[in-house]
């Protein structure tokens, strides 16, 4: 009898860590976000009202999806939460309470909040949010790992995956409940199956529905061959994975909402046209889309989801950002910078930011801060830092911007973390920098030009995903620092030739440090090191040489895996950083340009035309070297420009 209940115990124990293990995964965090503002007390106590009525609907209704309000208030709440149709109501009601919990420790005092999980989400606003799916700050998110060949082959787990998510693209609006999953083997027989699920908030229409799923998929459908993806959105969620997160009995049959108009019908559309001017229209007209939607994706994505976070800057008290950086403590500082230090703090909510301490206290800097604080903190792009605030009452001025987890990005191509970045990882860097300064210098509505790109100002976020630093605030500086002048030792660095030399500026400046930056992303070194080889040429003379020789693989990092990069793709990202690179700035391409480039599949055939590359005196006179005649005319150029 001992014995049985011991068993029962046990029993009882395996699924008790059963059910735990799934909760756990289940509330694994997949992306949050707070608003700036803080809300009264009022705001609250009707928070707290709103979530224990979704959290009665969840357990007594045993539904997976609740809005609750309080419209009528003087500080009025909407609240949603939607757990994934696949969890039990236990397991829903679980999810919940995480999310309340968490999204109270994320977002302390703010009238505006969101988190999103694997297995649920919960949102809260002021406003009524319900209906909107689409919004900007919709992303997608891989996995690390790759399918490994033995499992699978990576080509046709791919195709499985893409045949799932378009299905489940086309399915899920037609749903009841706007909730598809299903399971795939990739090959019968086989041990790899794709799981895979979709989801739309109840409250939006079967059209935003599709909107929203059509986002979703642009944003992970290039993630395979990776195991999995996640694509998040303000009303819908998409995922897939190679590992079971639903039980099998949980899957919906989706065919019945392919057959007009489904994927399978197009592909035979498709093969019935073979041939002949409509199948050529017909690629023409999916290549268009295809660029299309990713243009759409590269100009839309800003850094917010919905209305949370669109808010305007905020005022801190200088005292409290003297707190939170331990009194601008040594222990506390994150870097310095031409325009001042920058210390990490620790502000009343909990949250982490970088608090920036400006170097400059004239009077016009003054006058300037708070109109140049206003544009600053509209910018608005999932590759540039945040501004979060400031202050401006205090000895000195101090910035607020988000704070980043992983530090910049120099750390990782030749500082501590050299070697951890893997190709994807390092093209991830070069094609987001990317659209940050196309963003800069083209989409916000008034064009900033940076004038510092380089590694020291590239941070990365928890994702490693770039985010670029320090800008807009030339106008802040003192007129001698904004553009460099006799300081370069043998190289300009990331300085174009033509700013260094005659401090002409325009965006092609940030253009031509952009090219530089690519070289070190791509060699792990710094463009002021000398080759080991013959120890004479920096960095992009180097890369020149070897492009004209044919011979650019010879400029990666030998910390890459070589089976892990395409050597045409490494090839293409080198000419695309050489191009950057070439004077007269003219024939530099934009930074918009550069995104198509960085994503369109072709191959660059162009005739680049080099740089001036520009040497200390000191160089010349060890004459370790002969350059060619073009180079020692650039050499002449800089020597008057100096005046040694
Ligand atoms: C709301 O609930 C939280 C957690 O239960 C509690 O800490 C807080 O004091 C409550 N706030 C109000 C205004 O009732
Ligand atoms: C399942 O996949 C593993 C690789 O992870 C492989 O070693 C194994 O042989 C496969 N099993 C079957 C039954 O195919
Ligand atoms: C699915 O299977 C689980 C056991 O694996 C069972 O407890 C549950 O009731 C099933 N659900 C449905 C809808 O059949």
């Amino acid at each position: 009898m001992k014995l049985l209940w011991k068993m029962a115990a046990v029993v009882v124990m395996l699924f008790v860590m059963i059910d735990f293990v799934m909760a756990q995964s289940q509330a694994n965090l997949i992306n949050q976000g707070c608003s700036q503002v803080n809300a009264s007390f009022e705001f609250f106590s009707n928070l707290n009202t709103t979530l224990a009525n979704l959290r009665r609907q969840l357990s007594v209704n045993k539904t997976h999806f609740a809005t609750a309000e309080l419209p009528r208030s003087s500080s009025p709440v909407y609240a949603i939460v939607q757990c994934r149709n696949y969890l039990s109501i236990v397991d829903c009601v679980s999810c919940f309470d995480i999310a309340a919990v968490d999204i109270r420790k994320y977002c302390r005092l703010v009238n505006g909040a969101r988190v999103i999980y694997d297995g649920c989400f919960l949102r809260y606003e002021t406003n009524r949010f319900y209906g909107t799916a689409n919004a900007l700050g919709n992303a997608g998110k891989c996995d690390n790992s790759t399918i490994r060949n033995g499992t699978a082959s990576a080509t046709s787990y791919n195709a499985v995956v893409d045949a799932l998510l378009s299905d489940l693209v086309i399915a899920t609006p037609k749903t009841k409940n706007l909730y598809a999953a299903t399971v795939t083997e990739v090959a019968p027989g086989g041990n790899t199956s794709v799981y895979a699920m979709a989801q739309c908030a109840e409250t939006v229409t079967e059209i935003e529905c599709q909107n929203c799923m059509n986002v979703a998929y642009e944003n992970i459908k290039s993630c395979p061959p990776r195991t999995g993806a996640r694509a998040f959105d303000a009303g819908c969620f998409m995922r897939y994975t190679n590992t079971p997160f639903f039980a099998s009995n949980q899957t919906i049959n989706i065919s019945r909402f392919l057959r007009s108009g489904g994927s399978s019908n197009k592909k035979a559309i498709i093969g019935g046209m073979v041939g002949g001017v409509g199948f050529l229209l017909l690629v023409l007209a999916l290549l268009l889309r295809y660029r299309l939607s990713r243009k759409k994706k590269i100009t839309t994505r800003g850094n917010v989801l919905g209305s949370t976070e669109l808010q305007g800057p905020v005022t801190y008290n200088y005292k409290d950002l003297k707190s939170a950086t331990k009194n601008f403590s040594q222990e506390y500082k994150l870097g310095e910078g031409g325009s001042g230090d920058v210390y990490k703090g620790i502000v009343k909510n909990g949250n982490m930011v970088a608090v920036k301490r400006l170097a400059l206290s004239t009077s016009k800097a003054k006058a300037d801060f708070e109109s140049e604080v206003r544009l600053i903190s509209n910018v608005h792009h999932r590759n540039l830092v945040r501004l979060l605030g400031c202050s401006r009452r205090g000895p000195d001025l101090l910035l607020v911007y988000e704070y980043m987890e992983n530090g910049s990005l120099d750390s990782y191509l030749y500082g501590g973390k050299r070697g951890t970045l893997n190709w994807q990882q390092r093209f991830d860097i070069i094609f987001g920098t990317a659209r940050g300064l196309a963003y800069l210098h083209e989409q916000f509505h008034v064009r900033i030009i940076h004038r510092d790109i380089k590694p020291g100002n590239i941070l990365l976020d928890d994702e490693l995903q770039p985010k670029i630093a320090d800008f807009g605030l030339v106008r802040l500086l003192p007129e001698d620092q904004t553009h460099l002048n006799t300081k370069f030792a043998g190289t300009l660095g990331y300085t174009a030739p033509e700013y260094a030399l005659q401090g002409q500026l325009s965006e092609k400046v940030d253009t031509y440090s952009f090219g530089v930056l690519l070289l070190e992303i791509v060699s792990g070194r710094r463009c002021s090191d000398t080759n080991i080889e013959s120890d004479t040429d920096f960095l992009l003379e180097y890369a020149w040489k070897l492009h004209e020789n044919d011979m650019h693989l010879k400029l990666v990092d030998e910390t890459l895996d070589s089976d892990e990069y395409k050597p045409e793709e490494v090839k293409k990202v080198i000419e695309i950083a050489l191009m950057c690179t070439q004077s007269p700035a003219s024939l530099r391409p934009t930074m918009s340009e550069v995104v198509v480039l960085l994503i369109s599949d072709r191959s660059l055939v162009v005739s680049l035309s080099r740089p001036t590359f520009v040497y200390s005196e000191d160089r010349i006179r060890d004459g370790s070297d002969n350059p060619p005649a073009s180079m020692s005319n650039a050499t002449a150029t800089l020597s008057e420009f100096i005046g040694r």
